[in-house]
């Protein structure tokens, strides 16, 4: 059986690391940086540790917002949608990659994080 995605990434430590040099990406790109105005970033990083450790199969329980209702604002006072999402997406790519982790194990995560974009942009 093959372990989860979780442990194969490396585990909680990993997955925090990665969570770092994402949102430094995010703030740092103008096309997204916006939607994150007056976000309290250290508990938003919390909530995507929690989401990603999920996501990945990992051991604790996401207990945030669903997507689509944390989003839901987003999309309709800030017209969040399909070029956001993308550019998100990328810079969680290159974050991976950065991080050295296999294109194979890349490839399952983008294929998780790709199957919530309808939720998050509420269609
Ligand atoms: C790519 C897939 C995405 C995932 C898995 C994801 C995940 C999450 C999670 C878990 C939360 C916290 C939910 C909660 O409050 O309990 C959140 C909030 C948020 N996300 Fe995303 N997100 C994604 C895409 C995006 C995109 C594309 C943007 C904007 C460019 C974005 C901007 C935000 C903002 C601003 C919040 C905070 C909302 C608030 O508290 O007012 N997210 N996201």
């Amino acid at each position: 059986m093959t372990a989860p995605l979780f442990d194969r990434l490396g585990g909680m430590e990993a997955v925090m690391a990665a969570v770092d040099i994402f949102y430094d990406k995010l703030l740092a790109d103008p096309l997204v940086a916006d939607f994150f105005n007056g976000v309290d970033m250290e508990k938003q990083a919390k909530k995507q540790v929690a989401f990603m450790t999920w996501a990945f199969n990992g051991p604790q329980e996401y207990r945030g917002r669903d997507l689509r209702t944390a989003h839901r604002h987003l999309v309709q006072r800030q017209g969040l949608g399909d070029a956001h999402f993308d550019a998100v997406a990328g810079h969680l790519q290159a974050t991976l990659e950065e991080l050295g982790v296999a294109p194979e194990l890349i490839a399952e995560v983008m294929a998780v994080v790709g199957g919530t974009r309808n939720e998050v942009l509420d269609r």
